[in-house]
């Protein structure tokens, strides 16, 4: 028998062989695609080695207080000198591609400006033995990692500055790359960016209004709205400048990573399912809205009244229809419900969702909790979501670009969307290996491979295994 860790909580487990549900690659498309993802901070370690420069990250895992158990990802799995190993593994597990991140103050230490070979060299060795082995990059440009100096420069995300930068490093990446990488992402779940760092506060750069928690400066009635704003500029003028310059001789497509929660009214009332809709327009609709059809959502509209900024005419033209492809990542879903209670007074982002979860119908809950405290299992969910990007967005290619255990469900789940016509092309898993879990440090292990923390060695996981299977070419 296989023994080795299993995914829930690493236990030695032994099993004979593995239960795909019926499942295998030719229950799907031709040319569908199966990856795992991770991002820079969360992998590469050498966070202030080999010239690359701070990002908002690092001064903040570097607070006590703020991760658990202290931890900072100055080594985390050590990708940047593991990478051949991790990319061997990927492939001996059957994996056609691999999501990963580069990291914006590793190419450039300040933000602009000067280039750090030692980083670009970095990412050429990463991408070359990934084509070696067969491997398919998709790169990603921002996850979460705001280089320190244009936070302290200009507030980051905060000053419409960051487009022409950010455009300029995305257009650095083409230029160096591009040769190789075909598969573009320009940011990483922009939503949580604009939530947890600048509404209520709990991610870098730590920016939310008194009143919402206990933080000291920033209002969460704009700014959350202006970050989001900058950051679908940013990303609108780096596709500009991919399809302008690049496109047609790279040839490569560029789209961006969604976070999407499935959320389903509580109950069967025209109130509630007004709420799931506020829910679904505030989540995935901030960004996929302008996205499709050039302006927010009308509920957003309404919602937020002045505090939303808008688009001028050049911005709808360079904003609409500017993807290839989307990348969703999707882990959970929840019930939503119309509050009962009077609508805040306080403006911010979460309030003006005006609506309220609840996790269970009757004492039943929506799904079996994961071992992360936020993740509830719901393969229809899944489902549910595909369809609806499908209907409301006019059906655009979607990769499935991040989603975690109970793979077996998850994925019988996305196979009946694509029977059903949404336009799924590829499956990543998250993640290839335990790692740095933001807040939660390493005390929350996402892998389908474990990683000994303290001798970083790494051990497939059950799950691995069930990818193995699954994925076998020959059957
Ligand atoms: C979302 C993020 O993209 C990733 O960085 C994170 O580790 C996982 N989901 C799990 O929380």
């Amino acid at each position: 028998c296989i023994e080795g860790y299993d995914s829930e909580n690493a236990r030695i487990a032994c099993n004979d062989g593995f239960d795909t549900g019926g499942l295998s690659r030719k229950s799907f498309p031709e040319g569908f695609v199966f990856g795992t993802a991770t991002s820079a901070y969360q992998v590469e370690g050498m966070a202030d080695k080999d010239g690359r420069g701070p990002c908002i990250w690092d001064v903040y895992a570097h607070t006590p207080g703020h991760i658990a158990n202290n931890a900072t990802a100055d080594v985390t799995v050590d990708q940047y000198h593991r990478y051949k190993e991790d990319i061997d593994l990927m492939k001996n597990l059957n994996f056609d591609a691999y999501r990963f991140s580069i990291s914006w103050s590793r190419i450039f230490p300040e933000g602009t400006g000067t280039v750090n070979q030692k980083g670009v060299d970095y990412y050429n060795r990463l991408i070359d033995y990934m084509l070696e082995q067969g491997i398919t990059p998709y790169a990603n440009l921002y996850h979460y990692d705001m280089p320190l100096a244009l936070q302290e420069k200009y507030g980051g995300l905060l000053d419409c500055q960051v487009v022409k930068d950010y455009a300029d490093y995305a257009d650095f990446c083409f230029k160096t790359f591009g040769d190789r990488v075909k598969n573009w992402y320009t940011f990483n779940e922009p939503r949580v960016i604009a939530a947890l760092g600048f509404d209520d506060g709990s991610n870098p750069p730590s920016r939310c209004s008194k009143e919402v928690n206990n933080c000291t400066d920033g209002n969460s009635g704009t700014e959350p709205y202006i970050a989001a704003h900058n950051m679908i500029l940013s990303h609108a003028a780096a596709v500009q400048r991919y399809r302008e310059k690049y496109q047609e001789t790279q040839k490569g497509n560029i789209g961006i990573l969604l976070d999407f929660v499935w959320y389903e009214p509580h109950t069967r009332s025209k109130a509630d399912n007004l709420a799931a809709q506020r829910a679904r327009d505030f989540h995935i609709g901030w960004f996929l809205h302008p996205l499709t059809y050039g302006e927010y959502p009308r509920t957003m509209q309404e919602n937020v009244g002045d505090r939303l900024p808008k688009f001028t005419p050049e911005e709808v033209l360079m904003v609409q229809g500017s993807f290839d492809y989307l990348g969703v990542n999707q882990y959970t879903s929840y019930y939503m419900f119309d509050p009962p209670w009077p609508k805040s007074n306080i403006s911010s982002y979460a309030n003006d969702w005006d609506a309220g979860y609840a996790y269970d119908r009757n004492g039943v809950p929506i799904g079996p909790r994961a071992n992360s405290g936020w993740l509830y299992i719901v393969p229809w969910g899944l489902y549910n979501a595909l369809m609806y990007v499908k209907e409301r967005y006019g059906n655009p290619i979607v990769m499935l670009s991040e989603n975690v255990n109970y793979y077996r469900d998850y994925i019988s789940q996305l196979k009946k969307a694509v029977d059903d016509g949404a336009n799924v092309t590829g499956y990543f898993a998250w993640s290839l290996l335990d790692n740095f879990e933001w807040l939660l440090g390493y005390s929350s292990r996402f892998g389908i491979t474990y990683v000994d923390f303290d001798t970083l060695k790494r051990t497939p996981k059950m799950s691995a295994y069930w990818f193995k299977q699954l994925l076998q070419r020959d059957q």
